[in-house]
């Protein structure tokens, strides 16, 4: 019996087995019960000895069954530890996450230069109407700049905005003077090359007041070229056309040895003023109009303006 108790117990690989053994052995109806059950019908003289045998086989069994238990629970344990063992000189997983875009982090860059410098933020819709991209911006029907936009027409009442300029109507219709605001969003030209894009991003500024001058408009955007690309950025001013200013300005950044054509500029035209129900006599304006794309061009060195929106991840995750 001990024999086969102990190759049953040794066998046992889990606390239920090792259970339905103990019942085997040693329960109500087990083989080492019945043994004991047998004492009766033994002779008086060897009473005790067999007494004593089947005792001493009944604390061996439990031993060993306890042994065995321990045993399960030292490997249960290993198991257990092995799980969660970690080591703690591994080099952590890295993560591939996801970032803004570049063309975003620049425009929020940009929005938040131009909120330190007291301006607010405000927005207009894509889908516009001719008189708030053109007409109230002093560009009649006839006019020669209409051209050089290459405008995406909806029907005869809707088109795409060509410019952030309309925002400057909208604002000035919705607010009193004085006001500064810039005006970031989405812009659509029929116009597609390395250096242009059909829908690209522009940053609408427009600052009214009483006593507004090209002296302000100079400094607004040589802090802003400085704050954007360091103490050194050096800005110019070259004499330029847009029927909303007068006088008006292309203007250039001088970064990494060399000038960017980042941005339109100007002083707003007294037609402008009256189209939005401005005194003209009152009221001065600084206007400007740049483009995010080609600030991110600028400041991460993007020759291909393409590359910004081919979506291709080797290029985004460079920045
Ligand atoms: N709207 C002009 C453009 O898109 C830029 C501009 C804005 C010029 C404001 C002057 C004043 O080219």
């Amino acid at each position: 019996i001990l024999e086969s108790a102990k190759s049953d117990i040794s066998n046992a690989q889990d606390s239920r087995t090792l259970n339905d053994l103990r019942v085997k052995y040693l329960g109500k109806s087990g083989i080492v019960t019945g043994l004991m059950k047998k004492l009766k019908d033994i002779p008086a003289e060897e009473k005790p000895i067999f007494g004593k045998v089947v005792n001493e086989l009944k604390e061996e069994i439990e031993s060993l069954l306890e042994e065995q238990k321990n045993r399960l629970a030292e490997i249960e344990r290993e198991i257990i530890y092995k799980k969660l063992w970690v080591d703690h000189t591994m080099p952590g997983a890295k993560r591939d996450v996801g970032h803004l875009h570049i063309i975003s982090r620049v425009q929020m860059e940009l929005e938040d230069i131009f909120i330190s410098m007291g301006f607010s933020v405000v927005e207009g819709p894509e889908v516009e109407q001719p008189w708030f991209n053109f007409d109230a911006l002093n560009t009649p029907e006839w006019h020669p700049a209409r051209d050089s936009h290459d405008s995406f027409y909806i029907n005869e009442e809707y088109m795409l905005r060509t410019h952030t300029s309309p925002v400057q109507i909208r604002t000035m219709l919705s607010r009193k003077p004085p006001l500064a605001i810039v005006a970031p969003g989405r812009v659509y030209r029929r116009d597609y090359d390395a250096t242009h894009l059909p829908m690209f991003t522009q940053m609408e500024g427009l600052y009214v007041d009483h006593d507004v001058t090209v002296k302000h408009l100079k400094y607004f955007l040589e802090e802003f070229a400085r704050r954007l690309l360091g103490e050194n950025t050096k800005v110019r001013l070259r004499p330029s056309f847009f029927p909303f200013t007068e006088p008006s300005f292309e203007v250039d950044i001088y970064f990494n040895n060399r000038w960017f054509e980042i941005l339109g500029a100007g002083m707003v035209h007294p037609n402008v003023f009256k189209n939005v129900g401005y005194d003209p006599e009152q009221w001065r304006g600084l206007a400007f109009g740049l483009g995010v794309e080609r600030i991110a061009m600028v400041k991460y060195g993007v020759r291909d303006i393409r590359d910004l929106v081919r979506n291709d991840i080797r290029f985004l995750e460079n920045w």
